[in-house]
């Protein structure tokens, strides 16, 4: 039994130093120490001796059990050391070299032209406010004196989500959203993204506006006039060519829509401006009694004049862009020229 006992020791202990992995060595010690194991077996068959043998024999084991057991565990350090030292050898870091480096962000033009002019309006007055892109047909058009079956509504090709609702074709919407909680004087501008049927060099099928207007006692053309110019004097520098043009709109009477000189060919025509020298920019006018009626305001007391302007076409103009789409797409070397 003694004889049996050395011979697993040393036959544990050459397992041990054979295994050249953490795993390996796991087996191994399973092999001797484990339930099943050669030692365990003998540790189980000591009732079979007889009752001199058995203290002997037993303390022997017990003996042979404890050193194996440091055997495993001294080798598994050992194995483990190996491994980091392996690890560390073939995963060398080179610190000398460059780290990655990160891109800067900018801010994409048409968030820049809007902040601008969100800016100039505020110098003179005008507080923020904004609508849902989502819109119901009442604010979108019906309280902007656009019936149901009115030919005005071809003016914009709308994309319809039900009868009722719509992607907001302009910002004028926030007018009547801004009136209806609002008492006068209103001084607003509402930025927002809108949406219509059209693609081409100077149209997006989405696009951004900055709706203004302004409700008082005794509003008149003049101021609305007034407060374009200084914008536009602003925005794209003193005297700056510009033009007012009559023109339609069906909650304003009378109606404007304003063009500034084509910066692209300097006014002499060419593919964006469509040969004319000129590029619209807004339309404006007079808040039309009806539109009053429709939010509750009295147009017997108060007027007031509101405005539409395409921001696209401000950053085109600004920018000297000659496709309203390169805004749109996201390339990287277009948009980290500003
Ligand atoms: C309107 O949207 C009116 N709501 C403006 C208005 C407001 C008038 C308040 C009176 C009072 P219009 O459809 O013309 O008007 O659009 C206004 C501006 O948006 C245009 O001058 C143009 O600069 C820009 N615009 C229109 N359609 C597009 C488009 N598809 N892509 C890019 N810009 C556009
Ligand atoms: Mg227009």
């Amino acid at each position: 039994m003694k004889q049996k006992l050395a011979g697993i020791e040393q036959a544990a202990a050459a397992a041990a130093k054979n295994v050249s992995s953490e795993a390996d060595l796991q087996q191994e010690r399973s092999r001797f120490l484990g339930r099943k194991g050669e030692l365990t077996a003998i540790m189980k068959g000591m009732g079979q001796l007889t009752a001199e043998e058995r203290p002997v024999v037993g303390a022997l084991a017990n003996e042979v059990k404890v050193r194996l057991e440091a055997l495993f565990s001294d080798r598994q350090e050992e194995l483990r050391l190996e491994g980091l030292e392996r690890q560390l050898l073939t995963e060398q870091l080179d610190v000398t070299l460059p780290g990655r480096r990160f891109r800067k962000g900018y801010k994409h033009p048409i968030v820049k032209i809007t902040e601008e002019v969100t800016e100039i309006f505020s110098a003179l007055g005008f507080g923020v406010a904004e609508g849902p892109e989502v819109e119901k047909d009442f604010y979108n058009f019906e309280a902007l004196n656009i019936p149901k079956d009115h030919p005005a509504r071809d003016m914009q090709d709308t994309f319809y989500i039900s009868d009722e609702i719509v992607l907001r074709t302009h910002t004028s919407p926030v007018q009547i959203r801004t009136m209806l909680e609002q008492a006068p004087p209103v001084r607003v501008i509402a930025p927002g993204t809108v949406y219509r049927r059209d693609s081409d060099l100077t149209h997006s099928p989405m696009f951004h506006q900055i709706e203004g207007f302004l409700v008082d006692h005794k509003v008149t053309f003049g101021d609305l006039k007034g407060i374009l110019t200084t914008f536009i004097d602003e925005c794209f520098g003193k005297g700056t060519e510009v033009r007012f043009r009559p023109s339609f709109f069906p909650f304003t009477e009378p109606s404007a829509e304003v063009d500034i000189a084509c910066v692209i060919c300097g006014g002499s025509g060419c593919r964006v401006c469509k040969q004319s020298g000129w590029l619209e920019i807004l339309g404006s006018g007079m808040i039309d009694p009806e539109v009053f009626k429709a939010v509750g305001y009295d147009p017997d007391v108060y007027s007031g004049f509101a405005f539409g302007m395409g921001l696209e076409r401000i950053a085109m103009l600004k920018y000297g862009v000659n496709d309203l789409r390169l805004f749109f797409e996201n390339d990287l070397r277009f948009l980290r020229q500003f």
